[in-house]
């Protein structure tokens, strides 16, 4: 029977009703605040928002009774498939967007790194090429600057106005690779306030780092410490001040990559309060999960497994100041820079730090980390959580409010998240490629239940269902009215308000936070459901026309921890009949 025969029957929209989600009872989240309020999805959009809807039959109900309903998480940077230093990563686009959204990632912005002298369209094609039909969530591209010349400026122009791009990264390291002098990194951020679009940096001294490499090589130094080494915080915060300097020159907004050291926080905040066009800065979930005390384990596989640039520091006191740059707005966003490499291509690096393959794993476990790093421990509120780790990739790179807001008309990408639910971090059960995680043995408390992407339920409670090719190739607008003007200001004043600390019991004085699952939901059980109980306030109301003032609600975790089998996966191929967003 034809499929629009089928959906007349009795008159009953059959396939509609299987496209049909209510997410009831929840708590939902917001970058400028929470409400208790229930979610309407139909054909892969949010419909409605608030309490008393009027459901049609044969709807779907998730109850959300003590959980948080956010909008999916945005990574502003991976790299699926990406070939470098003579290896390929692990995760291509199927393997990475699964796992992204195994941990309730449900958009993914890659890099389109061309070779020095390919040009930018092709590699570009590339790129859609391996991911168009992998992807099992949506995906957007920026593409990389990796050498100069006017053909180059011209494909950058080609790629704003046809293919959906609005922002290039630029290298100040990998000297003999990526890396443009200061002269051509002027000229590229030129380009890109000409276009409208966004200059993002990878902010390391590359000659320094040259230089110092020579000499760390010649004292006998080869093994993974070298790296770090090489490349101390100086040689990063440098760098950072260097491109701000530039980019203000310009006239160019800024977006500076992989921020990971508490110098680099310090040159970009100074830089923030003086310049206007903006500067933005994102982190690494590595950043705030581990350290680079790892890079002088005894095990080649364990250090090399930790390679990444710029690298993890060695000063224990990074991490807690990274979380509290994100929770005052000295940062912007965290990421996870997923770049996996197998051991045998970290290997070509054994005899020489310079030839290990440089990245880590992240995109699966950024948000459970940030959660129980930042949220666990009373850093940063779930708004402020909602903000870094999803809104302010939306904002900034023009797919707001279509991503990163839970609100009628925005695509039903959302998160049930269970404050409760507890797991232990391991290589043994993630989905990621490679048998290794930085991660490895973190008990993190919060995680995903359930996880929407277009309206399709793909992970059900605890069990993951992802459909290869659902996602779709989003188109990056320029002239972004946060970025350019024209829009709303992202919220950036963060206010300490009608957030319960943690008691002291409860938080270890390093800011190691507790197992004690009882520590995340009593704060949550302490927060009253206004705008006012996040640390980005915006005045902004987020209740929609006709919703019932719900503010005054209480919001009370009773119910017990469900366990996920977090090793679930079922592999679906897109059904006849195209990327239905249908139910299953
Ligand atoms: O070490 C890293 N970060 N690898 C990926 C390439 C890059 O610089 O982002
Ligand atoms: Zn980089
Ligand atoms: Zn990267």
């Amino acid at each position: 029977m034809p499929e629009h025969a089928a959906n007349s029957v009795s008159g009953i929209n059959i396939k509609s009703s299987q496209n049909r989600l209510l997410i009831k009872n929840g708590r939902v989240v917001n970058d400028d605040g929470m409400e208790d309020a229930d979610v309407y999805i139909e054909d892969g959009i949010i419909k409605q928002v608030g309490r008393n809807l009027i459901i049609p039959g044969g709807t779907r109900t998730i109850d959300a009774t003590g959980k948080l309903v956010m909008p999916g998480g945005i990574d502003p940077h991976t790299h699926f498939e990406l070939e470098m230093m003579g290896a390929k990563t692990a995760d291509d686009f199927y393997k990475g967007t699964r796992a992204a959204v195994a941990g309730g990632t449900t958009t993914v912005i890659d890099f389109v790194l061309p070779q020095k002298g390919q040009s930018l369209i092709e590699a570009y094609n590339n790129w859609r090429q391996k991911a168009d039909n992998k992807v099992c969530c949506d995906y957007a591209l920026h593409v990389g600057v990796t050498w100069w010349s006017p053909s180059v400026k011209k494909e950058m122009e080609q790629l704003v106005s046809e293919h959906g791009v609005n922002s290039f990264k630029m290298f100040m390291a990998y000297k003999d690779a990526w890396m443009l002098d200061d002269y051509e990194l002027m000229v590229a951020m030129e380009t890109c306030a000409e276009l409208r679009a966004l200059a993002q940096v990878h902010a390391e001294n590359g000659n320094i780092i040259a230089r110092n490499t020579e000499k760390l090589l010649a004292s006998g130094i080869t093994g993974p410490e070298g790296h770090q080494l090489s490349r101390d915080e100086e040689v990063e915060a440098e760098a950072v001040n260097r491109a701000c300097v530039i980019a203000n020159q310009v006239n160019a907004p800024l977006y500076i990559v992989h921020i990971m050291s508490k110098s680099a926080v310090k040159a970009l905040r100074i830089a923030r309060s003086r310049q206007n066009p903006p500067v933005y800065g994102e982190t690494l979930a590595a950043t705030v999960g581990t350290d680079g005390t790892h890079y002088k384990n005894a095990c080649f596989r364990h250090a090399a497994a930790h390679v990444l640039s710029p690298p993890l520091r060695p000063d224990p006191d990074t991490p807690d100041a990274i979380l509290q740059a994100l929770a005052d707005d000295d940062l912007q966003l965290i990421g996870s820079d997923h770049c996996t490499f197998h051991e045998k291509d970290k290997e070509l690096g054994k005899n020489d730090f310079t030839k290990i393959p440089n990245g880590v794993n992240g995109v699966e476990d950024r948000l459970a980390i940030l959660w129980q790093k930042g949220v666990n421990t009373g850093i940063m509120d779930p708004c402020r959580f909602v903000s870094v780790s999803s809104a302010a990739a939306a904002r900034i790179f023009n797919l707001y409010p279509r991503k990163g807001r839970v609100a009628a008309g925005a695509d039903a990408d959302l998160l049930v998240w269970d404050p409760r639910a507890e797991r232990t971090v391991s290589a043994a059960t993630h989905r990621q490629a490679v048998p290794f995680n930085i991660f490895e043995g973190q008990h993190v408390v919060g995680g995903p239940q359930y996880v929407i992407v277009n309206g399709r339920v793909c992970l059900d409670d605890g069990e993951l269902r992802v459909v290869e090719g659902l996602g779709k190739f989003l188109k990056t607008p320029p002239n972004c009215p946060y970025i350019y003007g024209g829009g709303e200001e992202m919220p950036r004043t963060p206010q300490k308000v009608d957030y319960p600390e943690p008691t002291t019991p409860n938080r270890v004085t390093n800011g190691t936070p507790t197992n004690d699952v009882s520590v995340a939901t009593k704060q949550l059980d302490g927060m009253s459901v206004t705008s006012s109980g996040c640390s980005t306030p915006t005045g902004r109301k987020m209740r929609e026309p006709g919703q019932r003032d719900l503010q005054n609600s209480t919001f009370s975790i009773s119910k017990e921890m469900e366990g996920l089998d977090q090793k679930t996966s079922v592999r679906v191929r897109n059904p006849p009949g195209g990327k239905s967003s249908g139910l299953w």
